[in-house]
Parts: structure tokens; sequence; C-alpha cells
């Protein structure tokens, strides 16, 4: 894998850089964050310069920050996070790191275990050494090293590296996170343009999840940042209200102005097709591994978050999800290639 050095945004780098605003005099000190051209990083970066802080963006595409980070004060770092040499240099001179990059789907030459896990760990380790206290770490619903499964069991691992930590953490478990450009919800609106008459509902749809904003999840991340009681503490982040799967697509439906017969399709069904998918397609929707996670309960019990940072979550409801309405057959179709 190839290093790429830092790079300042709206600097002389060898790809477009983001059109960085001028930073005014941090309140707060500097922020690295992790995966912030992702979908919760751009979020996280916008509320974080909001806040005052000094935002440092780890990203490894010039391209997509230049697209997502676009009118946002950051100053750009550049490279993978699996490099000893990038981490090292992302955590100098910061106060204070907001860990987000972590992988949903395997590529050829990315693991669970070495994208989630192992470049989590080798965080934390550079993060002690440059004097860094403050960690605040996105895991997930349901993620543990003892989980069968192992997307959790990477996200698992890596939060019991950040609870043995020394560092003052804190620990945010999300159930699925919607918003404009997300991947889950995004992907089932897709396969609704992709599939004009019936909708295929993996396992019946009786699946649970609770559906949680991205703005909500970057304003938790920063309160969480800035609260000394936050320290150690590990809060669940779920939405309003529990839904299944076919209760979600039923509002996807709402939002796109479609109609669509939902036929239940039995997961064991779906899986050889996922697989042969996944070994034809270069950017499959979805993964055998994430089908199966449809057997683990994605709901969250504890609304602590929300009382706690005085926060009132939005719904999972069709008047949110208007962006999927820009989602074409063309753009549904390519976005498998
Ligand atoms: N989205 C959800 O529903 C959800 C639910 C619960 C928890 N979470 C957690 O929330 C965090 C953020 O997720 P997200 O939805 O924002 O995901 P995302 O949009 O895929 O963003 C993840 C970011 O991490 C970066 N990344 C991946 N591998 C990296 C590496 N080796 N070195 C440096 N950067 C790397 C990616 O960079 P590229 O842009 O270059 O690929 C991407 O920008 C993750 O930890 C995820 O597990 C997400």
């Amino acid at each position: 894998m190839e290093d790429v050095p830092m790079a300042t945004a709206g600097g002389p780098a060898a790809q477009p850089a983001p059109q960085a605003v001028a930073s005014e005099e941090p309140r707060t000190g500097v922020v690295l964050v992790t995966g912030a051209a992702g979908l919760v990083g751009s979020h996280t970066c916008r509320e974080l310069a909001g806040r005052g802080w000094k935002v440092r963006a780890l990203v490894r595409s010039p391209t997509k920050a230049d697209r997502r980070l676009a009118g946002i004060a950051v100053d750009l770092a550049l490279g993978d996070l699996r490099s000893s040499d990038t981490v090292r240099a992302a955590v100098d001179g910061v106060d204070a790191v907001v860990h987000l990059a972590a992988i949903a789907i395997e590529r050829r030459d990315e693991s669970y275990e070495d994208v989630n896990a192992a470049a989590t760990i080798a965080l934390l380790d550079a993060s002690r050494r440059a004097g860094v206290r403050r960690f605040v770490h996105l895991s997930q619903n349901g993620a543990s090293s003892a989980s069968p499964y192992r997307f959790l069991r990477s996200k698992g691992a890596a939060q019991d590296a950040v609870v043995a930590s020394e560092l003052d953490w804190t620990v945010l478990r999300p159930s699925v996170i919607f918003g404009p450009e997300d991947e889950f919800v995004t992907v089932l609106a897709r396969l609704v343009r992709l599939s004009p008459v019936v909708y295929p509902l993996p396992g019946g749809g009786g699946a649970r999840f609770q559906p949680v904003a991205v703005d909500d999840v970057a304003q938790v991340i920063g309160i969480a940042l800035e609260r000394a009681d936050s320290v150690r503490q590990t809060y669940p982040v779920g939405g309003p209200v529990a839904l299944t799967l076919k209760q979600m697509i039923e509002r996807v439906l709402l939002a796109m102005h479609a109609q669509r017969v939902l036929i239940p399709v039995p997961v064991a069904l779906l899986h050889p097709l996922i697989a042969a998918a996944q070994r034809v397609l270069p950017h499959p929707p979805v993964t055998t591994s994430l089908l199966e996670l449809l057997a683990v309960d994605n709901t969250v019990g504890d609304m602590r978050v929300w009382t706690t940072f005085g926060l009132a979550p939005a719904p999972f409801a069709p008047e949110e999800l208007t962006y999927l309405r820009s989602i074409t057959v063309r753009e549904a179709w390519h976005s498998l290639w």
C-alpha cells in the first residue's frame, strides 16, 4: 500500500483539494477525524468545525474529500490508516481523535481484521505515544469480540482495545445510520429503481433496526467530545423508534412515491445469489457477510444518550428520506460497476 503525504486543504496537492473555508482561531483545539470523507465523517467535520475545533481530516482520496468536505474548514491529512507513517503523522500535534474509519464491505486487499481492528489498535498506540488523551470511537450496535460474525467481531475487537486503553475514551454504538449518500438505505432505494414491479424482502423483512439520522450522530460526537462526563462512557445510539426491515422499506417507497409488491424471500435462497453477485460485481451492493447480519437484532433499548445530551433524534420518516428521490435507474445500475 502506498503512503501519501500530508497536505493542507487548498495547498499544493497533486489532486484538487477541498475548497477550505478560512479557519478561525480554534476554540477547542485540534481534532483528528479519521474516515473524514465518509458519511459520518463529512457531517462530523462540519459539526466540529462549527463548534470551533480545528479539524484535521484524514482521507484516502482527495477527490472524494473535494466533494464531501467542500466548504468545511479542514486541514487534510492524506493516507491509509494501515500505514504506520500515516498514523504517526496524523496524530502529531492533535488534542483529540474522533475515530470513524472502518469498512463494512471488504475489498480484495482490505480485511475487517486489518482495517477495523488492527488499524484502530495502531491508532490508539500512536495517540498514546503522541500524548493525545481524548479519543472518541464510533463502534457499532452489536459489536463484540465474541460475535460469530466477522464484521461485528472486528468492530468488537476495536472497541475492546479502546476501552482497555488509558486514554480518555468515549465509545458510541450506533444502529444503522441514514442520511444523504448513506450506504444502507440508499441500497434499499437503488433496489426500488432496479426492480420495477416486485421487491424482495429478505427473510420476510422481519429483521429489526433503529435507524438514526447522520446529523444526530454528528451532534452526539461533538457533544461527547466536549463533555467531561462522557469520558469512559459507552453510549448505544439509536433513533426514536425500532422498525422492521419491511417497515423501513415501506417508508422508503413512500419517500420515493413508488409502489412495489413486497415478496418475502428466504435468506438461504438469497445467499448463493448474493455470493455470485459478489464474485462478478466490482461494487456489490450487499455481501453475504452483511446478509448474515440480518439475523442480529439491531435495536437499541438504552436511549440515555439523547436525554443526557439534551437532543431529540429525527425519525426515520418519509419526509426525512426525500434525498432518495434523486436516485435514478441509471445511477443504481452504475453503482454496481
Ligand atoms: N453507516 C452506518 O449505518 C453505521 C452504523 C453503525 C456504525 N457505523 C460506524 O460509523 C463509522 C463511520 O461509518 P460511515 O457510515 O461514515 O462509513 P463510510 O461512509 O464508509 O466511511 C468510512 C470512511 O473510512 C475510510 N476508511 C476505510 N478504510 C480506511 C483506511 N484503511 N484508512 C483510512 N481511511 C479508511 C473510508 O475511506 P474511503 O472514502 O477512501 O473509502 C471512508 O471515508 C464506522 O466506524 C462504522 O463502523 C456506521
